[in-house]
């Protein structure tokens, strides 16, 4: 069977991962695939994650399975730090997935499913694994303006210009903060104007959820979702645990639906476990569910989450200062008003190039820039390096 096939290419963001491995050479700096680093260049185990561990190892007395939708405890948590107090516990569906992806395939082929002639917007640009399952599901998909790179800001006029003509159950495509990979997030005032967008054209919000957390914090990075759950009849919403609680290859993703068909939404999304992969994977989830629900664990994951987020605000402006010194222009400044672990430095594929093969400085062919994968050590390198090549 597999004789003739030409299997897919991998996406640029899985690509670099096996280049940066396969490069021998010392100090290469890693600034592609999204995962935090701490200062030491490790991406350890949270601390409160290490005690959830422990606790669940110690308590736990059986690896049965759990149910279709996941552990209903932790289901509840993350209603809770996702969605507050926006929508009661009976508007929302939920399922467990897994991580983060998960939670986006499930979404879109629930929509596949119940719509199939309905357009899924995306914004341009977006994380490559949005169009490509949008692609793979064969569902329709348009881009709306985002991202201006001139100022490094959002093109908001012709962001909502263009949603305006989304459909009755179409798809808009958010990224709830740290918009990846431009950095450029969406105001409140931004995320109000989508919110009349969507009620006035019938087209459902779908928000992607993955860095709750790593931008100004975690009930700040959830008021855009939360404004939308407050105000309209349907959100779709995929959340990952991967970055915020660390848990990248524990596969922790969860799927929200806020709807005044519950029970409906629920049952459909088991059926869709069931079918993808029957039962997500608990593990992580109970780790999650443990810190949610004790205040001593919850407290010391968000004190260690918080200062994730100063460091890679830090390493943002300091990165953008070594730019301007290195530059004698402000042509980087964007960096420092950016949030979450990604930005576009504005490179061409070229200069991307260069500055792999010859800095050893691994960006994303786009110019995504993981901020997280700095370190005091390697900023001014990795300014002198871009201020040479970009020049
Ligand atoms: C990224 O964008 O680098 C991360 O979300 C990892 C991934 O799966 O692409």
């Amino acid at each position: 069977m597999f004789e003739t096939v030409t299997p897919p290419e991998p996406d640029k963001i899985i690509r670099l991962m096996g280049m940066f491995a396969a490069d021998l050479r010392e100090g290469k700096v890693d600034l592609g695939v999204g995962v935090y680093r701490s200062p030491a260049g490790t991406t350890p185990v949270m601390a409160a994650v290490k005690q959830a561990e422990q606790r669940i190892w110690t308590a736990q007395e059986s690896k049965s399975y759990v149910g279709l939708h996941g552990d209903l405890a932790f289901l509840d948590a993350m209603r809770r730090l996702i969605l507050g107090e926006s929508a009661s516990p009976g508007q929302v569906a939920a399922a467990g997935t897994p991580g983060g992806t998960g939670a986006v395939r499930q979404v879109l082929e629930t929509v596949h499913r119940l719509n199939p002639e309905a357009t899924v917007w995306i914004s341009d640009p977006t994380w490559p694994n949005h169009p490509a399952i949008i692609d793979h599901l064969g569902q329709k998909r348009q881009s709306y303006r985002y991202y201006e790179p001139a100022t490094g800001g959002i093109d908001r006029a012709g962001m909502m210009a263009d949603l305006a003509v989304a459909v009755r159950g179409d798809l808009i495509l958010l990224h709830g903060c740290c918009h990846n990979p431009t950095g450029a997030d969406l105001t409140l005032a931004d995320w109000q104007e989508i919110a009349a967008i969507c009620a006035r054209t019938g087209a459902i919000p779908f928000v992607d959820m993955a860095y709750q957390g790593f931008g100004a914090g975690l009930e700040e990075d959830a008021a855009g979702v939360r404004h939308l759950a407050a105000c309209l009849p349907e959100v779709l919403i995929a959340a990952s645990c991967s970055k915020n609680f660390g848990l990248y290859r524990e596969r922790v993703g969860v799927v929200l639906i806020v709807t005044e068909g519950k029970a409906a939404a629920e049952g459909v999304l088991a059926g869709m476990n069931r079918q993808n992969f029957a039962f997500p994977p608990d593990h992580g989830a109970r780790v999650v569910q443990e810190i949610l629900d004790d205040p001593a664990l919850r407290a010391e994951w968000r004190d260690e989450l918080a200062g994730m987020q100063t460091m890679m605000a830090g390493h943002r402006r300091a990165l953008a200062q070594a730019l301007c010194d290195a530059t004698g222009s402000d042509r980087f400044g964007f960096l420092a008003a950016h949030q979450g672990m990604f930005s576009l430095i504005g490179a061409t594929p070229e200069q991307v190039e260069t500055l792999r093969a010859e800095h050893g400085i691994y960006l994303v062919g786009d110019g995504r820039m993981n901020v997280a994968g700095l370190t005091n050590d390697t900023i001014p390198r990795v300014a002198q390096a871009i201020a040479q090549v970009l020049a």
